[in-house]
């Protein structure tokens, strides 16, 4: 329908909302909550729907996804949805042999090293995440005036996954070869760049309101090697995705030093973790950017009045910006109290009614 083309986003009933409007810089009556990871943690009810149900097969399963997807947005009233998937999803897609393993993260059976080992990382095409389309339709009818985020992973945070085997705190065998094979490492990057451009297209041509570029682990590199190595990459999406009318979220934690090259890299809103105040954050990635952020998630295991104190404290930072999306500065941690984050919700709006 014309509801669901990129161009057509303009006419979607979420464009009035308080996020879209956040991420556009445009005055919003409150100032608009989601959090990172608010689909598929510790809900009771996520864990009911989940039960004896691998995470790759139900990140396949369109009735599934579009539950998950709603549970929060139920719960806490948040004023947008995440699409319940995992960043791995389409490589798995493209038949890559990984699997997310239960408190570990996305396992990769042969990790990709050579040149030999690049053939694998084939085209990804809207048939191969069919399953992502279906479920993207049942959620824009069912979301009304909420947004729906799309998601991607960014090619630095993919490459290490894909490189390492898993999950990596050094990220050493990602290093290796960015450093030691740079034409090998850049051909890698596109690869990855072309393949998450189409999956966030396909999700745009389905109907999500905005797409999230999640570089997680980027922190991990200094300045000079991230200009030089990952920032063509992840700008190459940003520029792939631009003009639809859909606002572009680029995040990444321990990314203090980063800031301004991340602002480079294109994107209308940029993701800040909790260890740059947000009026600092904002001169750092420079003019013309919403900023999106940034409560340390640990705070949510303090009492009511802490973690009130320390919500003052983003908004203040906030108050000169043209547009701040309140999030936390990572996912919700799995043990978090669900109430605690719906008081936070509710004293996020209430405070900053206008
Ligand atoms: O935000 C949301 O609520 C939507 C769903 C979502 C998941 N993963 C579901 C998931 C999103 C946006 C992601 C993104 C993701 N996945 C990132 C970037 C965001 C971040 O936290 O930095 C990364 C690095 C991954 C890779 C990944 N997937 C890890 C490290 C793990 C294991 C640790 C964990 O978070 O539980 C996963 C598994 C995963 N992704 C689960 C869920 C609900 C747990 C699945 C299970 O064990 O049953």
């Amino acid at each position: 329908s014309e509801n669901q083309s990129p161009a057509g986003n303009q006419q979607t009933a979420a464009y009035d909302s308080a996020f879209l409007k956040a991420c556009r810089r445009e005055p919003v009556p409150h100032t608009p909550v989601w959090f990172m990871r608010q689909a598929g943690r510790s809900l009771p009810e996520y864990l009911k729907v989940r039960e004896g149900i691998p995470m790759l097969e139900s990140c396949m399963r369109p009735d599934l996804v579009a539950e998950i997807t709603l549970q929060p947005v139920r719960r806490h009233g948040v004023d947008a949805a995440i699409y319940f998937s995992d960043i791995v999803v389409p490589l798995k897609a493209i038949g890559i042999d990984l699997d997310i393993k239960p408190g570990v993260g996305p396992v990769v059976e042969q990790p990709i090293r050579s040149r030999a080992d690049l053939a694998r990382l084939r085209d990804l095409t809207p048939d191969d995440v069919s399953y992502v389309t279906e479920a993207m339709g049942i959620l824009t009818g069912e979301l009304g005036a909420t947004p729906l985020i799309g998601f991607a992973g960014a090619p630095f945070t993919l490459a290490s996954y894909l490189v390492e085997g898993g999950p990596s705190r050094n990220h050493e065998h990602t290093k290796a070869l960015m450093y030691g094979d740079p034409q090998l490492w850049a051909d890698l990057l596109d690869r990855l760049a072309e393949i998450t451009t189409a999956f966030l297209k396909v999700q745009i041509e389905a109907g999500a309101s905005a797409v999230q570029l999640f570089d997680s682990w980027v922190g991990a590199l200094a300045p000079v090697d991230y200009r030089r190595s990952v920032l063509p990459a992840s700008r190459k999406v940003f520029d792939a995705v631009e003009g639809l009318g859909v606002p572009r979220i680029h995040f990444g934690v321990g990314t203090g030093e980063l800031l301004g090259p991340l602002g480079e890299a294109g994107a209308d809103v940029v993701g800040v973790d909790w260890r740059v105040p947000l009026d600092e954050a904002a001169r750092r990635v420079g003019p013309g950017k919403a900023l999106q952020g940034n409560l340390d998630p640990a705070v949510l295991f303090a009492p009511t009045a802490a973690v009130e104190a320390k919500t003052d404290e983003i908004l203040d930072a906030a108050a000169g910006l043209e547009g701040h999306v309140f999030n936390l500065g990572h996912g919700v941690l799995p043990t978090t109290d669900a109430d605690a984050l719906t008081r936070l919700v509710e004293y996020v709006h209430t405070r900053t009614a206008r």
